[in-house]
């Protein structure tokens, strides 16, 4: 296999931050387990691990991701633990990014209250076993919420305090969201941008243009860009994440699928369409890194392999 390390050139300013990280990312919803069928935690921290020794040092997480509820009932991380297991002693080599503010990972529902928002940030500084996080992101407001503007002046607060390094939101692709919060004083965005969901290439732009740093989120979009599936069988029912889509909202996964046959039709193999895929995200003028689920080693070596195809 080619060597996959990521090179000096592969990692990129994000925006005023002051950090330099790599242009692939890593996601942990999916190793996190719950909605995703996962390995088990040894295996996981093996993955990161490896992640970090071929280059990768960003590495995104959220309250949500992998939630189960503790024997008091009380909601938990397991994508959170798992970082805070594999990195403990690497602090120094890891940006963390983490999402507050969300509290259910199905209904994806949300509170941006002070009292939340504080606990969810201590209680994501113990499952990570640090006392600062790098990132800090609102996670999925509605554009209402970005315009009351409330949350984002929570982080700032705790900003000020040292327990978040830079603060922001993470959207989906929802350009008017994107232009909302560039009226704030923020430093770091994350968005959904991909073959099919591409309505947020120019405010990418306009982000850069204000200094901050654009990460991409689900460059292979759940993976429905991963060249695998081109129709509803071919969907993996182990995953709840896919169960529950096809029997709730199997129209948009149809019409999602169309999309991408017609889009896989001009490359010769799926491995070919995943690096234009990952290399469309990463080619768009502002972006700084693309974050990706990676299940296993051998995605985790080929999605390195197409950042510099
Ligand atoms: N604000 C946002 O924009 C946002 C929203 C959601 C998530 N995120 C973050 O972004 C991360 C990734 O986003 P995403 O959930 O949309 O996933 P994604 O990275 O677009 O796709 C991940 C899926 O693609 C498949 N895959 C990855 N590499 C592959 C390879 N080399 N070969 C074949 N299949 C491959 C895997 O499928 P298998 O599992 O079947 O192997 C994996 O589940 C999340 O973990 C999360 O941290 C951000």
């Amino acid at each position: 296999m080619a060597n996959t390390m990521l090179s000096q050139s592969a990692f990129r300013k994000l925006g005023n931050t002051g950090f330099d990280v790599s242009t692939i990312g890593f996601g942990t919803w999916q190793i996190g387990g719950g909605r995703w069928k996962s390995g088990s935690a040894d295996e996981c921290v093996g993955l990161l691990h490896q992640a970090l020794d071929l280059g990768i040092n960003i590495f995104d997480a959220a309250v949500v991701y992998g939630q189960y509820h503790d024997e008091r009932k009380y909601p938990q991380s397991r994508s959170q633990e798992i970082l805070g297991q594999a990195f403990q002693d690497r602090r120094d080599r890891v940006f963390y990014c983490v999402k507050v503010g969300q509290f259910d990972e199905y209904s994806h529902r949300s509170h941006f209250d002070a009292n939340r928002l504080v606990d969810q940030v201590k209680q994501s500084l113990r499952r990570l076993r640090t006392d600062y996080l790098d990132i800090c992101l609102v996670h999925a407001p509605s554009l209402a919420d970005v315009r009351r503007g409330v949350a984002i002046e929570i982080l700032r607060t705790l900003q000020a305090l040292g327990l978040v390094r830079a603060i922001g939101y993470s959207f989906e692709a929802e350009p008017e969201h994107v232009r909302a919060a560039l009226e704030q004083r923020v430093d770091v965005i994350m968005l959904q941008y991909n073959l099919i969901d591409t309505h947020c290439a120019t405010v990418i732009q306009e982000a850069q243009a204000h200094g901050v740093g654009v990460l991409v989120g689900g460059p292979y979009k759940r993976g429905y860009l991963c060249g695998r599936f081109s129709s509803l069988e071919d969907l993996p029912q182990e995953d709840d994440y896919w169960r529950w889509n096809i029997q709730y909202n199997s129209g948009k996964v149809v019409e999602t699928l169309d999309k991408v046959r017609a889009l896989m039709n001009d490359h010769r193999s799926p491995a070919a369409f995943r690096g234009h895929a990952l290399r469309f995200v990463l080619t768009c003028p502002g972006v700084c890194s693309a974050i990706v689920g990676h299940r296993s080693a051998d995605e985790l070596r080929e999605n390195l392999s197409h950042s510099r195809g």
